[in-house]
This record gives C-alpha cells, structure tokens and sequence, in this order.
C-alpha cells in the first residue's frame, strides 16, 4: 500500500479525504520527530506514575505486556504482532475520525483505528480530538482482554445495525460508547476503577473522576445509559460503573431494536440527572458544574 504521507502536522485537518475508503494510510513512523517522542515519553510517564490503584488490573496488564513505556512511540508493527496473537485484534493508522460507517466496519473486523499523530507539547492536558496517545495508550490495553476484545467487535456489528435504523439508534448507541468505552467505572473487590479510554489518557480526569466529590457515579444500566446525554467540553458529570466485564458484554447482548423504538418515544435525560431506581454509589454535589446544555 503506498503511504499517503502529511507534510505537517495539523491536529485539524478536516479538509483532508482519505485516499482509501477505509481512512487506513500506513504508520509513517520514520517521520516523527524527537519532539513527538518526547510527547509519547511525558504523557506515558506521566499516566504510568498516576494509574497503578487508579485504573483497572486489566488495563494496566495490557500496557506492561505491550511495552507501551520502552521508549518513544511504538511502531503498531510491534503492538500488531503481541495483539493478534492474543485476540486477533489488529491496529490500523488513520488520520483522524472517520464517518460512523467506516469506524463501525473496523471494529466489526476486529480492526481497531488509532490517529497516527500526536499532540504538540502545549497541548499534554487536553485537546479536541483523539490523537496518538488517546487512541493507543487509551483504548488499546483493554483490547488484549478476551471479553473487552468481544465487546468492541460486537459493538461494531451493532454500529451498523443502528447506522440502518436512523440518527436516532445512532445516538443511543454512541452514548453506550461514551459512558462505557471512553468514561468508564468498574467496581472491583480492591475498589473503584478506571477503565475508560478518555479517563486514562488524561491526567486530570484520571484523578477527577474517581477522587472529586462533584460527579455522579451510578451503577450501569443498559436504557439508563443510551438514554442519557453527556459532555465533551467538561469533565463528565456522571460516571456509569459495571461490575465486571462479563456484565456489560451480557447486558449488551440482547437485540437492541426494540429498546430503540422504545426510547424514541421518552425524553433523553440529562447528563447530571440522578433517577429514582439508580444504583448510587456516590452523589454528585454539583460544584464547578457547567449550567449550559450537554450533547
Ligand atoms: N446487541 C446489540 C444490538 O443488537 C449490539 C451491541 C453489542 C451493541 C454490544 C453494543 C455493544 O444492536
Ligand atoms: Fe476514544
């Protein structure tokens, strides 16, 4: 495959059409500069001295066994051959987010895409869309677990399912993503955990979202969680916690379109709601809110 090569780096390069339908380009690993490098070595050192107790014991055995902290930025190569082996997952580089129906199509073949880029040194803390490190450090640990594994290739055949149905499934399936996948909480016999992608690859909201009295953290529930909204400019406001990973892949085996239909037709709630029947673990007292609406 030739390698459609950017000549910079942009992190918002929107105009950019994919040479190939799938978005998929090839790693240009050769191209990274020493500053990418040391970008990768501060993040993951940073995130490395922060997680241990913090997030999971699946995710953090993901990252030893991937060597995500030998040195600089990993060659998907390398990460391609221990992660095959394990689940049959495979890493392809993209340029950034794809159209829903090309992400879903990746993830329904086990194939999952990560943003070959990486954010400039002024933006360690936070940035608007996933680069490198979010993608990699991120999402990939999880997927050397068998369940975790299944569950993202099963939510891909569910993306397709919901991109036919219409916008509406669409946005309950993305919610379950969110609140799962990207934010969050499960509850182990040592404590509470982290397991979502957008937790642990932040510093701030890896302390936030288990050590900050402000957000709700409320036992997982299947319509509870597509039928809510949430933030992408603010620390989350509620965090959904599972039991296990076992519990989410079964919750999320029965065919979702009934529970479409059904959610059609009541009110999405909001993102710092708490509901008569919730499981809570903790009550939010709501300080530093932000009082404009959630997605
Ligand atoms: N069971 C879901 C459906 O029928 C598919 C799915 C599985 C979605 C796992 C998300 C996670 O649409
Ligand atoms: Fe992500």
């Amino acid at each position: 495959m030739d390698t459609p090569r950017k000549v910079e780096h942009q992190q918002t390069d929107r105009g950019y059409v994919p040479v190939y339908a799938t978005g998929v380009v090839e790693q240009p690993w050769a191209s990274y500069s020493k500053t990418d490098h040391e970008v990768w070595d501060t993040l993951y050192k940073r995130q490395r001295e922060l997680l241990p107790a913090r997030a999971c014991r699946e995710f953090m055995a993901g990252v030893e066994r991937f060597g995500l902290g030998d040195g600089g930025i990993p060659r998907f190569s390398e990460i391609n051959k221990v992660l095959g082996k394990a689940t049959g997952w495979e890493l392809v580089a993209v340029e950034g987010l794809l159209p829903d129906e090309v992400f879903f199509d990746h993830l329904a073949n086990r194939r999952f895409p990560v943003s070959w880029w990486i954010r400039k040194p002024d933006q360690l803390d936070y940035l608007s869309e996933p680069d490198l490190f979010h993608d990699l450090f991120g999402h990939v640990p999880l997927l050397l677990n068998p369940v975790f594994a299944d569950y993202m290739q099963a939510y891909g055949r569910g993306g397709m399912k919901a991109f036919a149905i219409g916008p509406d499934a669409l946005m309950n399936l993305t919610r379950l993503y969110w609140y799962t996948v990207e934010f969050g909480l499960i509850n182990t016999a040592e404590g509470m955990r982290i397991y979502g992608a957008g937790i642990v690859s932040s510093k701030g909201e890896s302390i936030y979202s288990l050590d900050s009295p402000s957000p709700n953290r409320i036992g997982f529930g299947l319509e509870r969680v597509m039928s809510t909204r949430y933030r992408i400019d603010t620390y989350q406001q509620t965090y959904f916690v599972i039991d296990s990973f076992e519990q989410l892949f079964e919750a999320t085996h029965p065919d979702f379109t009934p529970i479409y239909a059904k959610l059609k037709a009541e009110p999405a709630h909001a993102a710092g709601d708490v509901l008569d029947g919730d499981r809570v673990f903790t009550r939010g007292d709501r300080v530093g809110w932000a009082t404009n609406a959630d997605t």
